[in-house]
């Protein structure tokens, strides 16, 4: 596979580096790339061919705040060379109206949206909305380790074997 970074966007229960750790070990991609984007710059993310953005959702439209402050910054990256995919956590049963929306929000700002892969199905969740659904089909993988926990692991494991095919 092409030199990949996962950057992942804090986390406050343990949830998202849980997961994050979890698939970097499905990738092989070695503990120095996997990073906290409070800890990035645009330098860091230009050194791999393939980035995966990985966050928390909190309320309506809205990531874990490490990425509040980052997202800005995506604009000044140069993705012509680069595959991008996303994954978010979130809670469908609570937050049934704004379900994984932090994966939603950095996908609007993306700006190079044909660079993206990694987009899964929406079969097996039950929510009302999502920032994060596009044409039937969320932008990157949907984790609810909250009121799902048991598909976390299939879950990652299909979607790392799904990347490793698309970031070819
Ligand atoms: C105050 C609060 C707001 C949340 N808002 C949302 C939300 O709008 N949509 C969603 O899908 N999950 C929401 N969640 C659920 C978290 O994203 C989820 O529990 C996640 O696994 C937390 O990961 P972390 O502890 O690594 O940050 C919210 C959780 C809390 C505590």
């Amino acid at each position: 596979m092409k030199k990949t970074g996962i950057f992942y966007g804090g986390t406050e229960s343990g949830n998202t580096k849980s997961v994050t750790d979890k698939l970097a070990t499905f990738l092989k991609v070695p503990s120095k790339d996997v990073i906290n984007i409070a800890e990035a710059n645009i330098e860091t993310l230009n050194k791999y061919d393939c980035l995966i953005f990985g966050t928390s959702s909190w309320g309506i439209g809205g990531a874990h705040y490490d990425w509040e402050d980052f997202v800005d910054l995506l604009g000044d990256l140069d993705y012509s060379n680069k595959k991008v995919a996303l994954f978010g956590l979130g809670d469908q049963k609570k937050y049934p109206e704004s379900f994984v929306d932090g994966m939603g929000m950095i996908y609007c700002r993306l700006n190079a949206k044909d660079n993206v892969v990694g987009y899964t199905s929406t079969e097996g969740y039950n929510y009302y909305f999502s920032m994060a659904e596009r044409e039937g089909r969320f932008v990157g993988l949907a984790i609810d380790d909250d009121s799902q926990p048991e598909l976390t692991v299939p879950r990652l494991k299909a979607w790392a074997d799904q990347l490793k095919n698309e970031f070819q």
